[in-house]
């Protein structure tokens, strides 16, 4: 299975923060942005990764993530030449998808919590089955957001409607920006007909799976965070929580070493590494006491 990592778009809602800096590349707390929708795919076991952005931005993210190698997995990049749309991105990896399921994170989605690997790897089944997966989850202001009507049968959950940002909304789950797609994601998102404000819609994508048959959802439960971290706000209170947590235990969140030490696609020798090029703060003092207790 791949993975792509949204990364594109051009922060206007952020502006002027977003005027000379990608908003992925920002700081949540102690890491930048990005490293929490790479932590989502690596728990996700997905070690082949395509990064889009906007043409400005791709050395940058080049700069930060490299090939990958220092967290194990392999990073590539493509180019978005203009913001049209979130289903472009199959479009845009093609190539990369190749003949694979694909599931694509936002570059501004972070996910927290327990239980989370075990959807991840149910979404994954669903892929191969050749079922599509989407995750709500309980918002204040569902006009912000794709949302998903759902019915709640003993037997499960399943999707009856999902609709881009609507005026009203006909339920409060919002459909994160976490998809799970089985083979064939691309061909489908080329007959995808562009919405009114001219974008080929991530939820008209979703729409065809469903009215097919073929779009499950699991549903984000207590204990779980979820952040989309479109405006000041959102970028505060996850920081906020971020630290929180992390200045409350011994942890630190959405880790992507860790996730690789874990999963030993890196070697201790190469988690020493990490851990010196960031020994000046508590993120590189936390690598190192990983690598003393040796897991
Ligand atoms: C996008 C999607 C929306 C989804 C949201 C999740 O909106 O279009 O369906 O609910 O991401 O983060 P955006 O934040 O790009 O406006």
């Amino acid at each position: 299975m791949k993975g792509i990592i949204l990364a594109g778009g051009s922060g206007t809602r952020l502006y002027p923060i977003t005027e000379g800096i990608s908003k992925q590349l920002m700081p949540i707390y102690d890491k930048p942005m990005i490293f929490y929708p790479l932590a989502t795919l690596m728990s996700a076991k997905i070690k082949d990764i395509l990064v889009i952005t906007t043409p400005e931005d791709q050395k940058a993210f080049q700069k930060l993530l490299k090939d990958g190698s220092q967290f194990g997995i392999n990073i590539s990049y493509v180019v978005q030449p203009s913001p049209d749309g979130l289903a472009q991105a199959f479009i845009l990896g093609e190539e990369f998808i190749g003949d694979d399921c694909c599931a694509m994170v936002l570059g501004d989605n972070i996910f927290y919590g327990s239980g989370f690997e075990k959807l991840l790897k149910s979404a994954k089944k669903n892929a191969e089955d050749g079922y599509a997966t989407i995750f709500g989850n309980q918002v204040k202001d569902p006009e912000r957001f794709g949302i998903m009507e759902i019915d709640e049968s003993e037997s499960g959950t399943y999707v009856v409607s999902v609709e881009e940002k609507p005026k009203h909304p006909k339920s409060n789950y919002a459909i994160t920006g976490l998809y799970f797609y089985p083979k064939g994601v691309s061909e489908k998102a080329k007959e995808i007909v562009p919405s009114e404000r001219g974008e080929l819609e991530i939820t008209t994508l979703n729409d065809m799976y469903l009215q097919e048959g073929n779009l499950k959802a699991e549903i984000l439960g207590e204990g779980f965070t979820w952040f989309d971290t479109g405006t000041f706000d959102s970028e505060l209170d996850a920081a906020n929580m971020i630290r929180t947590i992390e200045n409350n235990t011994d942890r630190i969140i959405c880790c992507p070493e860790q996730i690789a030490y874990k999963e030993k696609w890196i070697t201790k020798e190469q988690l020493e590494e990490r851990a010196k090029v960031l020994k000046k703060n508590n993120y590189g003092k936390y690598l190192q006491r990983l690598v003393d207790k040796g897991k």
